[in-house]
């Protein structure tokens, strides 16, 4: 199959090495000609450490590189998602199929990411999302890791399964896209605040506390959309929430553990130096919480801390002093 994947940071390449691996005829698209140019001379990408970039895989920074291709995966940031579809669009052949491996939520519209790719496509591509806990790092390394691709056709996301297992790869297929894509995206905002706990020094109490009440409240705003509950207890939810929560690996992560120690927010993220697209979805979430009437504290917390320069202890008393209720209201109310 042809392939070309756009994005050529840690994510698109580890995929694009896996898609070579699998027997896949592979171009790697880069933003900039200097990314381009350095991953062909270095043959390493600073974001997978002892990576080589094997023999065969192809090099471009020239969009109509997916012109031939049988399939596209979409790895850039998540706000770049909108313009990059726009700018495929006419590229493309016909039944092309679209992979959104991006996480996020896009920040004025508050769409998910296939959305935006399907509205900027005009619907004429089939989208399928790939998701889970799956950092790049350690996919390139081989590392036993296991995804899901989702789609409503069923029979397309088992195609995307196909194109993407192997022996290290698991992929299950699903045809929840909402709850797959929400649970991405939201896991990250979880992330960002367990370690803001960790920054400041509460221990794994804590850190429990708040990927279990993070999960509760990912599950009610997905369901209110449209998810299926049970999703958000699999590898795209619970699955992703504990490799972000727990893992240095991840940026929103460390992000969260400067802020926690005090760091000012926009210095914490400039540190990480790559896109901590958690702070974004606390503000989309928040948005699509608000839009669909559902109650996300922790969520609704983070955005006092992040965009209203809130105290983070005032706000983690404040959180933990709310009115008392049932831990399954939704099954009592
Ligand atoms: N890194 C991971 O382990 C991982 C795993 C699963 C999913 N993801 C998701 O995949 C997406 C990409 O993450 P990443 O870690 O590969 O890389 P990243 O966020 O560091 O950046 C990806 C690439 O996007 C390019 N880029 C920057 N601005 C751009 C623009 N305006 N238009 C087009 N491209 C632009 C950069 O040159 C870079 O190569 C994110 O949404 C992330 O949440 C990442």
């Amino acid at each position: 199959m042809k392939i070309a994947v756009l994005g050529s940071g840690g994510w698109g390449t580890a995929l694009a090495i896996l898609l070579l691996e699998n027997g896949n005829e592979v171009t790697l698209w880069s933003y900039t000609e200097e990314e381009s140019a350095r991953l062909q001379s270095s043959r390493e990408n600073p974001l997978l450490p002892e990576v080589t970039l094997p023999e065969g895989l192809r090099f471009s920074t020239d969009l109509s590189c997916v012109s031939s291709c049988d399939l596209v995966v979409m790895a850039t940031p998540s706000f770049a998602v909108r313009n990059t579809s726009r700018q495929v669009r006419p590229l493309l052949k016909p039944d092309t199929i679209l992979v959104s491996v991006s996480k996020g939520i896009e920040k004025d519209s508050s769409l998910r990411l296939s959305q935006v790719i399907r509205e900027e496509t005009g619907g004429d591509f089939p989208v399928v999302v790939l998701s889970g806990p799956s950092h790049a790092e350690e996919v390139a390394r081989h590392v036993p890791t296991a995804c899901v691709a989702a789609c409503e056709d069923c029979a397309l996301a088992e195609r995307v399964q196909d194109v993407f297992l192997n022996e290290r790869f698991r992929v299950y297929s699903s045809t929840d896209v909402v709850g797959v894509e929400l649970g991405a995206a939201l896991k990250n905002v979880m992330a960002l605040c367990a370690g803001c706990c960790a920054g400041m020094g509460y221990g794994d109490n804590t850190k429990a506390m708040l990927m279990t009440r993070g999960l509760a409240e990912m599950a009610r705003l997905g369901v209110a959309l449209g998810a299926d509950r049970e999703t958000f207890a699999g590898l795209t939810g619970m699955g992703d929430l504990i490799v972000t929560c727990t893992s240095l690996n991840s940026r929103n992560n460390r992000a969260g553990i400067l802020i926690g120690k005090g760091v000012p927010i926009q210095e914490a993220i400039a540190q990480i130096g790559a896109v901590v697209e958690g702070y974004f979805a606390v503000d989309s979430a928040r948005t699509l919480a608000q839009k669909v009437g559902v109650e996300m504290p922790i969520t609704e917390a983070a955005y006092r801390i992040l965009y209203q320069g809130a105290e983070i202890r005032t706000v983690i008393s404040e959180l933990m002093q709310r009115k008392k209720r049932h831990e399954t209201e939704e099954r009592w109310a």
